[in-house]
C-alpha cells in the first residue's frame, strides 16, 4: 500500500446518475458519470428504472474510475458513498457495492450526505480555483434541490432557507415541458432566453416567508399564462419562444437573487458558492457576479462537472472524513431522507 498517498473511492448513486471518482489527496484523479438516458421518454426520473439502470452501470462505472486514475484498486485508501438523501433503490445500489468492496479490500468506509457534498464540492483541489473562506452561504440550486446553507466550517452547516416544494430545477424543466420541449428542458430555456427579451411577459413572483422558496405556484401561472395565450393565438409559443422563455428565467433568477440578497443582509455572511446543475445557468451566473459589484459578494463557482451530480464530490468529502478517522461501518444503511 501507498503509505504516502491518500487514494480515495467515492460512489454517487442517489438519483439518476452512477458515478464514480478517485481523488489523490484532494486533487482529481478521475471523475466518471454515466447519465441514464433511460428517463428523457418519461419526461422525468422513473425510480424503478434508475435502480436498475444502477445496478447495470455500478461495476463498469467504478472500474473504469479506477482504470482512469491509474491505480490498482489495492491502493485505495478508504471507500466513500452516498447515504443519502435520495431515491431508495438508487441508495441502494451505491451503498450495498460500497460496502461489498470495502469488505473485499479491508479498508474503511465512509458515509456522506449528497447535500453536504455539493456543498463541499468547492474544496476539490483545483488549480486556479480558490476555495471560499468560512463562513460562507452555500447555494444548492438543481432538479432535485433548493437551499441556501450557512456554512461555518466543512461539518458545520445550517439550512436557512429551502423550498418548500418544487426545486428550482423542476421550475425550469416543467415550464420547458409546457413549452413543448424536451427533458431537462432546463439548458434550452437557458438557450432560448438569451436572445428574449426578459421583460417582454411579467410572470408575479411568489411570496414565500423568510428564506425559503417555493415554486409550484411559479409552474401553475405559466401553464394557465401559456394557455390562455395559445386560445387566443395557437403560434402564440412559436412566435414568442425566445421573450417567454427568457420572461420565465428572468422571474426564476429574480426569486433567487432576492432570497440570496434577504440571507446576506440576515447573516452578514457575503461569500456565496453555488453548486448544483442550475448553476450552469448562464442568467444565474450573471446575476451573481453583478452582485459582486453591486453588493460586496464574493461568489465561487466550480467547474461544471463538479456542479452537477458526480463522485468527485463524494470523494472529497470522503478526504475530508478520512483526515478526522470518521467512518463508518457494515451495518450502516441507506437513508433516502437525510437532513445536512
Ligand atoms: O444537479 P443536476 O444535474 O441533477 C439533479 O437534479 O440532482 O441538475 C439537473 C437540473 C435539471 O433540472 C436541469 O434542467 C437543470 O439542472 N439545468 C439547468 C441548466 N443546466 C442544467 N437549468 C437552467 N439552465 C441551465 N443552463
Ligand atoms: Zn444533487
Amino acid at each position: 500500500m501507498d503509505k504516502q498517498n491518500t487514494y480515495i473511492l467515492g460512489i454517487e448513486s442517489s438519483c439518476d446518475d452512477t458515478a464514480a471518482a478517485v481523488l489523490c489527496n484532494g486533487k482529481i484523479l478521475s471523475n466518471v458519470v454515466a447519465t441514464q438516458k433511460i428517463h428523457e421518454q418519461y419526461g422525468g426520473v422513473v425510480p424503478e428504472l434508475a435502480s436498475r439502470a444502477h445496478q447495470q452501470n455500478i461495476v463498469p462505472v467504478v472500474d473504469q474510475a479506477i482504470k482512469k486514475a491509474g491505480i490498482h484498486k489495492e491502493q485505495l485508501s478508504a471507500i466513500a458513498f452516498t447515504r443519502g438523501p435520495g431515491l431508495m433503490g438508487s441508495l441502494l445500489v451505491g451503498t450495498s457495492f460500497a460496502k461489498s468492496l470495502s469488505l473485499a479490500l479491508a479498508i474503511p468506509l465512509i458515509e456522506v450526505n449528497h447535500m453536504q457534498a455539493h456543498i463541499l464540492a468547492h474544496f476539490i483541489e483545483e488549480e486556479g480555483y480558490e476555495v471560499p473562506q468560512f463562513p460562507f452561504l452555500g447555494l444548492t440550486i438543481s432538479g432535485g434541490h433548493t437551499q441556501i446553507v450557512k456554512v461555518t466550517d466543512h461539518f458545520e452547516m445550517d439550512v436557512i432557507g429551502e423550498t418548500i416544494d418544487d426545486a428550482v430545477g423542476e421550475a425550469f424543466d416543467k415550464s420547458a415541458k409546457i413549452l413543448g420541449l424536451p427533458y431537462p428542458g432546463g439548458p434550452l430555456i437557458d438557450k432560448y432566453a438569451q436572445k428574449g427579451n426578459p421583460l417582454a411577459f411579467p410572470f408575479t413572483k411568489p411570496r414565500v416567508d423568510g428564506l425559503n422558496f417555493s415554486f409550484s405556484g411559479f409552474k401553475t401561472a405559466v401553464l394557465y399564462f401559456i394557455q390562455k395565450k395559445l386560445a387566443e393565438n395557437p403560434d402564440f409559443i412559436k412566435e414568442n419562444l425566445e421573450d417567454i422563455c427568457a420572461s420565465i428565467q428572468y422571474t426564476i433568477i429574480n426569486i433567487l437573487i432576492d432570497k440570496l440578497k434577504k440571507a446576506t443582509k440576515g447573516t452578514g455572511i457575503k461569500t456565496i458558492a453555488m453548486g448544483g446543475g442550475v448553476s450552469a445557468n448562464s442568467g444565474i451566473r450573471k446575476a451573481l457576479k453583478e452582485g459582486e459589484k453591486t453588493f460586496g459578494w464574493v461568489t465561487h463557482i466550480p467547474k461544471f462537472e463538479f456542479t452537477t451530480d458526480n463522485a468527485a464530490m463524494i470523494a472529497i468529502v470522503g478526504y475530508l472524513k478520512y483526515q478526522k478517522n470518521d467512518f463508518t461501518n457494515q451495518h450502516i444503511v441507506a437513508k433516502p431522507r437525510f437532513a445536512i
